[in-house]
């Protein structure tokens, strides 16, 4: 079975009380129940890990090697500001999509930036919550296909 790791990072446990305006009502754990019901349709193992700190989060991701197929990550604020991140994407090279909730090209213009999106397969945004499961469609279609293959 194949088996994907999706991150979030800071505020991302917020979601329902941060910027309603924003986010909406949706919570982390709505995120994460409907990404399970998904990953049981699509027979695929997903474990979830959410952090407010960015070396937890590069932790994460150089853990995954050889144990994770593919990796779905909202960085959150750190997308605008983490090398770090960026680079334990790269050296894990573990196929990834970058979600972000809200569309960050409608926003502040520091959100127009993302550090991480160039080491992905590719990043949505702006989607809400269905950002993250066409992001499980799009690695589960790809790794069943074996069209995709990382780095062990
Ligand atoms: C976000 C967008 C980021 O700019 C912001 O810092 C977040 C959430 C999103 O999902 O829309 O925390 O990644």
């Amino acid at each position: 079975m194949k088996k994907i790791l999706v991150i979030n990072g800071p505020n991302i446990n917020m979601l329902g009380i941060r910027e309603p305006g924003v986010y909406g009502s949706v919570t982390l754990a709505d995120i994460e129940k409907e990404l399970s019901s998904l990953a049981k349709e699509l027979k695929i193992e997903i474990e979830f890990f959410q952090s407010n700190h960015e070396g937890e989060i590069v932790e994460k991701i150089q853990q995954s090697l050889k144990k994770v197929d593919g990796i779905i990550i909202n960085p959150a604020a750190f997308t605008h500001t983490s090398v770090a991140i960026r680079d334990a994407l790269a050296a894990v090279n573990i196929p990834a999509i970058e979600v972000h909730i809200s569309n960050v090209y409608s926003r502040e213009e520091f959100r127009h930036k993302s550090f991480t999106a160039g080491v992905c397969i590719g990043q949505i945004a702006g989607l809400g919550i269905d950002g993250y499961l066409f992001a499980l469609k799009k690695l589960s279609a790809l790794l069943s296909a074996a069209k995709l293959s990382s780095t062990h």
